[in-house]
């Protein structure tokens, strides 16, 4: 049986791809990672499409700025030493107003943008998408 199916996966792996046997999803850049909510799908494009990988990383995994990996709902240390929690409205504000809050032991400013209120929710989304990371 199990000899079977095992035969059978190789022919499916051979001819799709090896999520068919229950491997974990190959890793994507493309916005289409399974589950991923619309907002995040639109997030993800958007901060591509307007620089923020080139700072935050090509796959948002840190550079110049910050990563996002794993980054919402964690704590953060600003550069006046207080710690808060990396919550949609800490998120919002870091995208909004750059200079609002800044992180401790970044040199670099991050710029301005004139994203709307639409598109940072759909970047927040995405990088609250990227919690788990
Ligand atoms: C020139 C480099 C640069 C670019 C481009 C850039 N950022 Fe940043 N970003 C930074 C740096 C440096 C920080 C950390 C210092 C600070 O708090 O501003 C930061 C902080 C952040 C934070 C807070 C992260 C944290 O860990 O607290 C968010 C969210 C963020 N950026 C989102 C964006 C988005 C969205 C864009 C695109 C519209 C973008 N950034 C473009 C450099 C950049």
């Amino acid at each position: 049986m199990s000899r079977l199916l095992l035969g059978a996966c190789i022919t499916v792996t051979m001819a799709v791809t090896a999520v068919a046997c229950g491997g974990d999803p190959a890793p994507t850049t493309e916005g289409t990672v399974a589950g991923q909510s619309a907002a995040a799908a639109r997030g993800e494009r958007l901060a591509r499409s307007q620089g923020c990988a080139g700072c935050h990383g090509g796959d948002f995994q840190g550079g110049a700025g910050p990563g996002w990996i794993g980054l919402a709902g964690s704590e953060v240390v600003l550069a006046d030493g207080t710690v808060v929690v990396a919550d949609d409205e800490y998120l919002t504000v870091a995208i909004a107003d750059p200079n609002a809050q800044l992180r401790e032991g970044y040199t670099l400013r991050m710029p301005a943008n004139n994203l709307t209120d639409a598109e940072i929710a759909d970047i927040v989304a995405y990088i609250n998408s990227l919690a788990d990371g």
